[in-house]
């Protein structure tokens, strides 16, 4: 059924770190964004194209708000949202006394359900409407968060993480189950409705290079797959990669060496990249996920976001929560957060840019800036509607804010999920905060 939405329109075409912004913008006052088969089929000011639409079509009207790509959460894990929030030391420690823990217990089906159906209800409610999703070493964990994804119809990406040492049995798999496991989850899931799957090796210190050498096999074997994993987060982390492959230069030539960089890899980090390590992932078109919330919460560092979008070797990168490490699911958070990680390294990260990180830019660091990420006819229709007058404070704040790009800061400095007021997948309504039940989702 052909529908539409009416109000503020903002989406970016090009990337303004490297574009003028005027290029960049696609912006409309009174917008009209009309949508059939999941898609958008014609978007542009509301005057132009009411008349055209025919009486019958729905058109919901959102004032005081504006009308956005959905966001995009380019490095997440599911199964630690029972653990947003614990206190604790730096990441190696998190891991062992939170993260092990709470993933042990998506052996169970049932559990992995309701799990991801809290994660999937949470980035709704936040907002966001593809995410790069990390499940446990079980494949029931990817079989659970994939059909309660495919029952909303969303574009989400996942995999089953690969681990075969330093972490609990119950958590391990070993090279070879990993690869069948994962051969056969491609199988299923890879192109199954909107779903898209990802390779996903934990991190170089829990795989072994056998698991490493076949890890890089079942990516090469399966193209059009992706491939998620961290990389340089922290300086213990880093010291214990190189210690457990002292053949390699570098952490990034680890992965390097295994075959698992290049188009459609998304690493989670690289807080302490050298210009090297950029250069590399320049050159193979790997991508980064900037996780500001997590960086900041699990104390690892300050990532060069101007260097990794402007340097002499850019790369492509998105904002990411890395959730239960980050702490909102909000990405107007992960704006917020990255903002003050770049002030902190000398540099000044504009509205524009940070909402072209959170939409465009994070479709591109995933390969997928042709279908997702930008409101344009031909695109997915996903779509996120943010209050303008979500709460006291950003009404009054708003009502002093002289242009777009004010407002824009303004609402990712004050914004979280209360911003967040309807939520489109593919066209149809998902989430409505103002429905009749407060916090309404449709037909999950
Ligand atoms: N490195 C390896 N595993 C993880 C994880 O689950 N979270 C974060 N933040 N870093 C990791
Ligand atoms: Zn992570």
């Amino acid at each position: 059924m052909k529908t539409a939405i009416r109000g503020r329109c903002l989406s970016y075409r090009d990337n303004p770190f490297t574009a003028p912004i005027k290029d960049c913008l696609r912006y409309e006052e009174d917008g009209l964004v009309v949508m059939e088969g999941g898609k958008i089929t014609a978007t542009g000011a509301a005057q132009e194209l009411l008349p055209k639409l025919g009486e019958t079509v729905p058109v919901t009207q959102y004032n005081d708000a504006l009308i956005c790509p959905g966001f995009i959460d380019c490095h997440v894990h599911y199964p630690q949202t029972e653990i947003i929030g614990a206190f604790g030391k730096q990441l190696i420690d998190w891991l062992n006394n939170y993260t092990f823990i709470a993933e042990q217990k998506f052996a169970d089906k049932e559990y992995a359900r309701a799990a991801s159906e809290v994660f999937l209800k949470e980035i709704l409610r936040a907002g966001t409407t593809t995410a790069t999703v990390f499940c446990t070493v079980h494949p029931e964990s990817v079989d659970a968060f994939f059909e309660q994804s495919a029952k909303i119809n969303m574009r989400n990406i996942a995999g089953k993480v690969l681990m075969d040492r330093h972490a609990p049995a119950a958590l391990t798999d070993t090279a070879q189950s990993g690869y069948d496991q994962t051969k056969r989850l491609i199988e299923k899931w890879h192109g199954n409705g909107r779903a898209l799957y990802a390779v996903t090796p934990r991190f170089a210190p829990t795989s072994s290079e056998e698991q490493m050498e076949m890890t890089g096999a079942v990516w090469k074997e399966h193209p059009g797959t992706y491939l998620q994993s961290h990389i340089s987060e922290n300086k213990q982390e880093i010291e214990w990669a190189q210690e457990l492959f002292p053949a390699r230069k570098s952490y990034v030539d680890i992965y390097h060496h295994y075959g698992q960089l290049g188009p459609r890899a998304i690493y989670g980090h690289g807080v302490h990249f050298t210009d090297e390590d950029f250069r590399i992932f320049s050159e193979t078109g790997t991508a980064i996920a900037h996780c500001p919330t997590s960086n900041l919460f699990l104390g690892s560092g300050l990532f060069k976001l101007e260097q990794s979008m402007t340097g002499s070797a850019p790369v492509r990168t998105g904002f990411a929560t890395d959730l239960g490490g980050g702490t909102n699911f909000s990405q107007l958070v992960s704006m917020n957060e990255a903002y003050k990680i770049a002030q902190l390294s000398g540099f000044s990260l504009g509205a524009h840019k940070a909402f072209y990180l959170a939409t465009r830019g994070a479709a591109t660091a995933l390969y997928l800036e042709d279908i997702i990420g930008s409101i344009e006819p031909g695109f997915e229709a996903d779509l996120t509607v943010l209050d303008l007058k979500a709460t006291p404070l950003l009404t009054y704040r708003l009502a002093y804010a002289n242009s777009l790009e004010e407002q824009l800061f303004a609402l990712m400095t004050l914004g979280d999920d209360r911003v967040a007021q309807a939520t489109y997948i593919a066209g149809e309504l998902v989430y409505s905060r103002n429905s009749e039940t407060a916090g309404a989702f449709y037909d999950f």
